[in-house]
């Protein structure tokens, strides 16, 4: 097999076998077909694309390129949970031990953050003592035991993804349908859950800002996940708007004790809802989404979702009495206000400006060994349909220094006020099921 010929074949747009497409993936991890031909046959799949069956064929091939997570020594079907991206996006918080709280159990790996703030583990690291370092069969232990464990990314998992991401990143071949949804879905697949519940974010502050674009990677990842053997369900959601209220490490795990008390923030509560239904029924812990919704929902309100918050963070080294006193988080030392210059309803809150700002205060990582302030970050006051008069904060900035005129120009600059009415935008578009 000649790598030419592969190139070849898929610029004139012809479908690739499952040889000729792991011939590409295993040459390319193990170093022997170079930069040069891979980047011209990612540029002929931008064009070209790939039928389901090689999107298919194409996660197989990066998922067995390295290490697989194997989770069968624990007992019952294990759900995981990917959102692509988004500002604020605290609902993994407060779905591990929400739906754990339910009977399903949750082995999530996680990662640290670039960009707008931090991923999972930085958020958790906010928490005193938290330690997402542990070993695989501890970690095990720990879901059997309290069904929820939270753990950083270890291994050598899908090598092939990480090396064509680089390529695509420089050759510009990462808006891609076919490349974005196996490489996503591979990592998933690698780190061994049984099941994916899929939160396609769309709108100004997601990776795909139209709707139809959101749908088409839906589906394809979808599509990808159950043709490999792996139940797969996708909700669209709005990413128009950052998510809930906090953006900020400490700021969002303050926010997440507050919605698994039942009193968080409206969106962020509806969308932990409508994943956690999803999840609950593909783990067979429900008959029906509704049911599924009623339990949840009684668990925010009747103290076991934030119990067993306070159960998983004690049982990996964490101060479970963040969840009674918030004030043991890190704290900021100032609190700035931004008060709205005019009267009127806010119709635009950039979520991508929001997090760059969230970025400037110190909450994101630049590169990937910068360090984070877990402290610092946004409380939105007012969301995007809500009625402000002038001088009323539109939102607070939580920072470590009272330097922050460029944080606050943009921040002015990423909200839109207007006198005419505007709608709550929708938080949820569509369910993607299996076809
Ligand atoms: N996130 C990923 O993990 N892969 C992509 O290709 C794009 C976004
Ligand atoms: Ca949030």
């Amino acid at each position: 097999m000649r790598m030419y010929d592969i190139i070849e074949k898929k610029r004139d747009g012809h479908k690739l076998s499952k040889e000729e497409i792991r011939f590409f993936v295993d040459g390319y991890t193990n170093g022997s077909i170079p930069d040069y031909q891979v980047s011209a046959l990612l540029m002929a799949i931008f064009f070209r694309d790939m039928t389901e069956e090689e999107r298919a064929e194409l996660t197989t091939a990066m998922v067995e390129s390295g290490d697989q997570i194997d989770l069968s020594a624990i007992s019952g079907i294990k759900v995981d949970k990917h959102s692509t991206g988004g500002v604020g996006d605290t609902t993994t918080l407060i779905l591990a031990p929400l739906v754990a709280s339910a009977g399903a159990p949750v082995a999530k790996m996680s990662g640290r953050g670039l960009g707008h703030t931090g991923g999972t583990i930085d958020k958790l690291e906010a928490v005193p003592g938290f330690n997402a370092e542990i070993a695989s069969d501890a970690f095990i232990n720990l879901v059997n035991q309290n069904k929820v464990a939270v753990v950083g990314q270890t291994g050598n998992l899908t090598p092939a993804d990480k090396k064509l991401y680089g390529l695509r990143d420089v050759t510009a071949t990462v808006n891609s349908i076919p490349l974005i949804a196996s490489s996503i879905m591979s990592k998933k697949i690698a780190s061994g859950t049984d099941a994916i519940v899929l939160d396609v974010k769309t709108g100004a502050g997601a990776f795909m800002k139209e709707l139809d674009d959101a749908r088409d990677l839906a589906r394809a990842m979808v599509s990808i996940g159950n043709r490999v053997g792996r139940q797969t369900t996708a909700i669209i959601s709005d990413m128009s708007q950052p998510l809930g209220n906090a953006v900020g490490n400490a700021l969002e795990v303050k926010e997440a004790i507050e919605t698994l008390q039942g009193r968080g923030p409206e969106d962020l509560t509806e969308l932990c809802l409508e994943l956690g239904s999803h999840m609950m029924v593909l783990a067979n812990k429900a008959d029906t989404l509704d049911s599924a919704r009623e339990h949840l929902t009684e668990n925010l309100n009747n103290g076991k979702a934030i119990e067993q918050f306070k159960l998983f963070l004690e049982s990996q080294g964490g101060d479970s009495r963040v969840a009674d006193d918030p004030g043991l988080l890190p704290q900021a030392s100032q609190t700035i206000e931004l008060p709205a210059k005019k009267s009127g309803t806010i119709s635009e809150i950039v979520a991508d400006d929001i997090g760059t700002a969230a970025m400037m205060l110190g909450a994101g990582r630049a590169t990937k060994d910068s360090a984070i302030d877990l402290s610092v970050g946004i409380v939105l006051n007012k969301k995007v349909g809500d009625f402000v008069n002038k001088g009323e904060s539109l939102l607070s900035i939580h920072a470590n220094t009272t330097a922050v005129d460029d944080v606050k120009e943009k921040l002015y600059a990423s909200i839109n006020i207007t006198d005419e009415a505007v709608a709550k935008p929708p938080l949820i578009y569509e369910n993607v099921q299996n076809e």
